[in-house]
């Protein structure tokens, strides 16, 4: 049985990852309203990236057999000034991800849960992997300098990437 504390925390992740969804999508629909398909591919499978991690905050409150208990999702952004900051935006979110999930690691050390230490490894992990995605899409970002053929090229190249659902590949 999940502790109060602990489910009320799992509960706050499923919302900030669903909040994290959205936020991608709307960057998406802003690369597609900007004639970047690459890059709206990209936010887009970030999009669903987001929903498997939701999904799998979900699954594992049912799991320990908490209630799960869904909240409204606050606004997102709809409008930025250019490629470089919805990046940067990306990246201080993700990062802001990384202290939430962070938080819930030292919650469930606190109430001496152990198998939500154990599940949280995953999401550890997968923070420092995201981070340096966009970390490396920023420093890119930053070598092209808004100078149209390298931001063409980038654009094809992002138009490559694939969506995994890592999350079914770990419960294997
Ligand atoms: Fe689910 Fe990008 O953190």
């Amino acid at each position: 049985m999940l502790k109060e504390k602990m489910l009320n925390a799992l509960n706050e992740q499923i919302n900030a990852e669903q909040y994290s969804a959205l936020l991608y999508l709307s960057m998406s629909a802003w690369f597609s309203e900007k004639g970047l398909p690459g890059f709206a591919n990209w936010m887009y499978i970030q999009y669903q990236e987001e929903l498997t991690h939701a999904n799998k905050f979900f699954k594992y409150v049912v799991e320990r057999g908490g209630k799960v208990s869904l909240k409204a999702i606050e606004q997102m952004p709809t409008e930025f000034n250019d490629i470089l900051e919805v990046f940067e935006k990306t990246q201080a979110h993700e990062q802001h991800v990384t202290s939430l999930i962070n938080n819930l690691v030292d919650i469930a050390f606190e109430v001496r849960d152990h198998a939500t230490q154990s599940f949280l490894k995953w999401f550890v992990d997968e923070q420092v992997e995201e981070e340096a995605n966009v970390q490396e899409i920023i420093d890119t970002l930053k070598l092209i300098n808004g100078q149209g053929n390298g931001i063409f090229m980038l654009d094809r190249e992002m138009r490559q990437r694939v969506f995994v659902d890592s999350t079914a590949a770990a419960a294997e």
